[in-house]
């Protein structure tokens, strides 16, 4: 299948007063047309700064560091400001958790739109809005000229979402990078708005990374996964592998944490701990300080390796007797 992401041993640092901290840590990563690919982690794990470092749009003091982006085979990483630009809201775009952060009060849906639009081609008037109105359509929003002349505060926070996603097909991306795209909405509209996203991606062969700390939504929607804990992958591989037979033990800990599979009890299995901050990640594994499994050679940094279950781990102890008895 065509590639159309290469990511390759991606670094992030973030250069403060007294010390350099690495928010994305050697990551790597790639994706085929049209295929989508969830991140998870716990909150601070550094998704957002992956999802923004592969458009380029880290802020300072935040830089990427080391390794490439490559998009239907550019180089992204190494483009300018200007160039970059070009590509993003154009052949990559971005959906974020608050419409409202995206969505500017003051103007009709129909006037950010076409402005949106004709940022990136030249098209009359006529002819912007009706492309709006077939995007409109696409995210199934009733009565779509009507709704072109009204503001956002005249939509539900579930009809915005939609609304953000229809200014995201503008230009017929081959990507979309969705972070926490309904983190805001209630659970009901959540699963529309995923159920929505993840036909549109198979209608227009469109590649989606979804980042979320929910891995109920991205088993919804995927078809892998990358975990990731403290800047690195921890695990990687198809959605199913990692769902039904998670190998690395913080992947076992996230999904012990899904509601649906806590105990008799009621009461879910929690990570012993919390993710340290960046300024205090171990050494070796970054994960071995809260875990059970910990042993001497976790000291040094274990590497992604397949694993028996067909997903890659990066766990000393994945495939050892103390594992399979955990
Ligand atoms: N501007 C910044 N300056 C310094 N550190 C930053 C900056 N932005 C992010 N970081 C650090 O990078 C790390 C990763 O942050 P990131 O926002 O990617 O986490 P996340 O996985 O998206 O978490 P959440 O689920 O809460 O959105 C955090 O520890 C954060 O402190
Ligand atoms: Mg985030």
């Amino acid at each position: 299948m065509e590639k159309l992401l290469a990511i390759n041993k991606l670094s992030v640092d973030f250069t403060l007063r007294e010390s350099t901290l690495r928010a994305v840590n050697k990551v790597s990563l790639s994706l085929d047309r049209g295929e989508r690919l969830g991140i998870v982690g716990e909150s601070g794990a550094g998704k957002s700064v992956l999802g923004f470092s592969i458009i380029n749009l880290i802020s300072k003091p935040g830089r990427i560091a080391e390794g490439s982006v490559i998009f239907q085979g550019e180089e992204i990483s190494a483009y300018s400001y200007e160039q970059m630009r070009r590509v993003r809201g154009d052949r990559i775009s971005m959906i974020f958790q608050d419409p409202m952060m995206t969505l500017n009060p003051v103007l009709t849906i129909g006037e950010q739109m076409r402005e949106s639009l004709k940022a990136h081609m030249e098209v009359s008037t006529a002819q912007a809005n009706e492309i709006c109105l077939e995007k409109l359509r696409k995210v199934y929003i009733p009565s779509p000229e009507k709704r072109l002349e009204q503001y956002p505060h005249e939509f539900s926070g579930g009809m915005r979402q939609r609304i953000i996603i229809a200014i995201s097909l503008l230009t017929n991306p081959a990507m979309i990078i969705a972070d926490e795209p309904t983190t805001a909405l209630d659970v009901t509209i959540q699963a529309e708005i995923m159920e929505l996203l993840l036909e549109l991606c198979e209608t227009e062969q469109m590649g989606l990374i979804l980042i979320t700390h929910d891995l109920a939504v991205v088993s919804q929607v995927t078809q892998r996964i990358a975990v990731m804990y403290a800047g690195t992958i921890v695990e990687l591989g198809r959605t199913e592998d990692i769902i039904t037979h998670p190998q690395h033990p913080y992947t076992i800990g996230l999904l012990g944490a899904l509601p649906q599979r806590a105990g008799s009890s009621g009461r879910l299995n929690q990570i012993p701990g919390v993710m340290p901050g960046l300024a205090r990640i171990p050494r070796g594994c970054p994960f071995k300080n809260r875990c059970s499994l910990a042993a001497e050679i976790c000291a040094t940094k274990p590497h992604l390796r397949k694993s028996s279950s067909g997903s890659e781990a990066a766990c000393h102890m994945v495939g050892t007797e103390q594992s399979t008895a955990a």
